[in-house]
């Protein structure tokens, strides 16, 4: 149902300088939410996310690789894509600053401003973070480092056009102080009310220092400042600046701009004042939220290497459990940390304990007590109203927690109603029940009510788990119209022939000490191979003194010795069955024959071997490696394959002729 409202959403627009990582993520899954949220509440929604691709660092980057910074961008913008596709990311738009529509509306816009003479053309002097590609004055700068990232910077100076930034000063205070709201959360405000009040300059908005970026069209050995590129794309993805702005139109000002605390300043100081100087309408509201960190306390980011793969925490968790904890774990505004152990508990207390067996206790119990379908003679009983007000107050609880967003608040609400649910079931004792003819009634009541609200769970849950909730409403037989928002604050909508039936587990439990040594190797091999394959992921060259160099694919490890090796135990099997994983795109589950007796391993070939290419052929296993579960299967140990030199595939190393359970060493 539409309520004829637009609501228009953004993420920053990330560099493709390394790899799309857990950060990038965070903001790109807590977007989604909130489009999906307010999809559901009926408003017309734009989702806008992209990459930003122009700068020296870009430049930079490719040419270390020996490739054009486009084509360097477009393998890494590739990776971005597929991780949003992975990630269930249902973003309208997608912009790439190297979009041609885009690159025109900035130079639009650029000589706009120099017509109204809002940029003017001076000379640039100043200490340069190539990194940030920000200039930093004197004082700015931290015991002589970039304020920002702590690393050197570099005299340098320019002729270059300037933005009017500082005639904005008075106006931005006065916007901050009409629309109180304007930059969440407060804190940050506070901030940028110092940050003004200590002086602005004006904007540098040109370099000629390097050429990867768009060129100022009348005076072409300057190219537009990224940040001017980036921060325009906004309306230019709305085709301003574009023949067709029907969409500019429509959905601007955005409501709401998501972006990492760090880059406030950008959009709470230049971004309003640009759209000043255009005469445009100001973005509705900037929120600045926290920063994951890891162990030791540092922002993670690709500039520093230690990044967690959400590509291998989806693989070995599912999607939603991933979207669950980050939305879960920290008050988005704050910074929080981000660690296995914490995201394992999750997955053990929240998804499996909490949720999962409130779904798995009820559906089986219909199937026990009743067949699958729940009698329509019911009693009602104690608890149950305090149950029922609950639930049907639910929605007005997460559309509240929503608006402010506050995403851990809503996921609060919704678990206070399963754990209410789980209350309610050691109350109402429906085994005893079970067991006395005359108490049917009461038990089919007791049954109903816990569909019910698994029925407005669901439905709430679903912008936050689009996996989850669509099979929690497949297992209690609920479909259409009763799953709607509208819907979700009523009762007694599920009906009577709804056909109920147990399903698979939602969230397997996992064994936390296993688990957390798992995916300490896990992570380190990623980290090595990333290293390998992505220039993007390490800032430092590779070493060359001899223990530990680069060469084409090939990691060169330092030397062990032969009591080393032999601690490896390898030993060929034959592959007896295969099947693909269902949470794991990437992994194959084997059977293996290993001359002693069958073992099941998981391994990430899917990409590159079907079923039936596998079955029947002996391998190399190791066969003493610590098991692990991946993705719900216990993986018994590990296959041999190499990384083909000079290509991406991956190829098993088959040893057809020789018999299983033949020691290899
Ligand atoms: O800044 N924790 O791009 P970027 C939380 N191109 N969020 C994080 C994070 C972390 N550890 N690391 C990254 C740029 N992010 C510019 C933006 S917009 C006109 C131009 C998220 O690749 C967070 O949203 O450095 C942060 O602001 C953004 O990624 C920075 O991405
Ligand atoms: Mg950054």
């Amino acid at each position: 149902m539409q309520n004829g409202k637009t609501f228009y959403i953004t993420t920053p627009i990330y560099y493709p300088s390394g790899k799309a990582h857990i950060g990038h993520s965070y903001t790109t899954v807590a977007s989604d939410a909130i489009a999906r949220y307010k999809r559901m509440q009926g408003y017309d929604v734009m989702f806008l996310t992209g990459t930003d691709e122009h700068g020296q660092k870009i430049e930079l980057k490719a040419a270390e690789k020996g490739v054009t910074p486009k084509a360097y961008v477009d393998e890494i913008v590739a990776g971005f894509q597929q991780l949003w596709k992975l990630l269930n990311i249902s973003n309208d738009r997608f912009i790439r600053t190297t979009d041609d529509y885009h690159e025109k509306a900035v130079q639009k816009i650029f000589r706009a401003l120099y017509d109204r003479g809002e940029i003017y053309k001076g000379k640039y002097e100043g200490w340069y973070c190539t990194p940030c590609e920000s200039f930093w004055t004197e004082t700015q700068l931290k015991d002589g480092k970039c304020p920002d990232c702590g690393r050197e910077v570099k005299w340098a100076e320019e002729e270059a056009y300037f933005f009017r930034l500082s005639k904005y000063a008075d106006r931005l205070l006065a916007l901050y102080e009409e629309h109180p709201d304007f930059i969440q959360p407060e804190s940050r405000k506070n901030e940028m009310i110092q940050f003004i009040k200590s002086g602005l300059d004006d904007l540098c908005v040109s370099r000629t220092s390097f050429s990867w970026g768009i060129p100022v069209d009348f005076d072409p050995k300057h190219v537009v400042y990224v940040w001017l590129d980036a921060l325009t794309n906004y309306i230019t993805a709305m085709g301003y600046g574009s023949e067709d702005d029907s969409d500019y139109r429509k959905y601007w000002p955005a409501d709401i701009h998501f972006v990492g605390k760090e880059i406030v300043r950008f959009h709470t100081v230049i971004w309003p004042a640009i759209l000043m100087a255009l005469d445009l309408p100001l973005p509705k509201q900037v929120y600045g939220h926290g920063w994951l960190l890891f162990g030791d306390g540092s922002k993670m980011s690709k500039s520093k290497g230690n990044v967690v793969d959400p590509v291998i925490l989806c693989e070995r968790y599912g999607v939603d459990a991933i979207r669950y904890f980050l939305l879960r774990e920290i008050p988005f505004g704050a910074d929080g940390l981000f660690t296995n152990e914490a995201l394992i508990n999750r997955i053990n207390y929240d998804l499996a304990n909490d949720l999962g067996n409130l779904l798995s206790r009820t559906t089986a119990m219909v199937g026990k007590y009743f067949g699958g379908r729940i009698p329509a003679q019911r009693e009602s009983g104690d608890p149950d109203g305090e149950l029922i007000a609950m639930a049907t107050s639910l929605r007005q609880r997460c559309d509240s927690a929503i608006d402010g967003y506050q995403f851990s608040n809503a996921l609060a609400e919704i678990w206070k109603l399963i754990a209410r649910c789980n209350k309610y079931i050691d109350e109402t004792m429906p085994w005893a029940l079970g067991k006395d003819p005359e108490k049917q009634p009461r038990l089919a009541a007791v049954l109903y009510n816990l569909c019910e609200c698994l029925r407005i769970i669901s439905i709430l849950l679903l912008p936050f788990m689009p996996e989850t909730a669509p099979k929690i409403q497949q297992q209690i037989g609920a479909d259409g119209d009763i799953l709607t928002w509208e819907t979700a604050n009523q009762w007694g909508l599920l009906p009577e022939d709804a056909q109920i039936t147990k399903g698979e587990t939602l969230f397997p439990r996992i064994d936390v000490a296993k688990e957390i040594a798992a995916l300490d190797e896990v992570l380190a091999q990623s980290q090595q191979q990333g290293q390998t394959e992505a220039p993007a992921q390490s800032e430092q060259p590779a070493k060359k003194d001899g223990k530990e160099g680069k060469n084409d694919n090939v990691v060169t490890l330092e030397q062990i010795a032969i009591d080393d090796f032999a601690k490896v135990e390898l030993r060929v099997a034959e592959i007896t069955a295969c099947e693909p994983i269902k949470r794991a795109k990437k992994l194959l589950k084997l059977t293996l024959n290993d001359g002693e007796g069958t073992r099941t391993v998981a391994s990430g070939i899917a990409q590159y071997y079907t079923p039936d290419q596998l079955i029947g052929r002996h391998i190399v296993l190791v066969a003493n490696l610590k098991p692990a579960v991946l993705c719900g299967v216990e993986s018994q140990g590990m296959i041999l394959a190499a990384d083909c030199k000079g290509s991406d595939e991956v190829r098993v190393i088959f040893v057809d002729d020789i018999p299983a359970g033949s020691k290899v060493r």
